[in-house]
């Protein structure tokens, strides 16, 4: 059988900004466009400033899986969780991909996992202000699968995907 891999979705600038102040350093259709198309139907596992920040986060069938220790958080359709491990215990459980969707420190415990991952990786061509990076993911062993040039909202942008073992 084919390795399951865990998917993670993230765009980040050339400096690894990812985010300011709560939100995204920027307003870029096509990327959007590619997040919601991607995650669509699909096991999302966020952390609770990125839960707090997209209103719609269950619409389009997703699966929302929120890390947190607060407990007032639940409502219908939302699993809230209080670390990684039981974020991905659950999502295994559920049908479909899981896509780790951050924040940056969601990301780092994911990359130091031993499993198979995939990440789709949005590179924005621009050293941007930001106070909330990806962590550096270069030094595992990528192989890259996709990859697509494109821009938008004035930004160079790089579509691609990377899978390790
Ligand atoms: N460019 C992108 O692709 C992208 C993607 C994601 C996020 N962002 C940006 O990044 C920022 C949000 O990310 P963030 O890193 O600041 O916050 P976050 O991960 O969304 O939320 C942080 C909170 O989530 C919980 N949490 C996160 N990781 C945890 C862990 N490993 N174990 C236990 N609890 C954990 C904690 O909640 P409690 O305090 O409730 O316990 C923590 O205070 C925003 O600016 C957003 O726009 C950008």
């Amino acid at each position: 059988m084919p390795p399951k891999f865990l998917n993670l979705i993230v765009a980040c600038a050339e400096n690894r900004v990812i985010g300011r102040g709560g939100q995204l350093p920027w307003h870029i259709p096509e990327d959007q466009r590619f997040f919601h198309a991607q995650t669509a139907g699909q096991t999302c596992v966020l952390g609770r400033i990125c839960y707090e920040t997209w209103p719609r986060v269950r619409a389009d069938g997703r699966r929302p899986i929120v890390i947190s220790r607060r407990t007032d958080l639940a409502q219908p359709g939302v699993v809230v969780v209080p670390d990684l491990a039981a974020a991905l215990a659950a999502a295994d459980a559920l049908p479909g991909e899981a896509y780790i969707c951050g924040g940056e420190r969601i990301y780092g415990e994911t990359l130091a996992l031993a499993r198979p991952l995939r990440l789709h990786l949005t590179l924005v061509h621009a050293e941007l202000p930001g106070d909330t990076f990806m962590p550096e993911w270069r030094h595992l062993p990528w192989r890259e699968t996709a990859r697509r040039e494109s821009a938008d909202a004035g930004f160079r942008l790089t579509f691609s995907t990377w899978e390790k073992p």
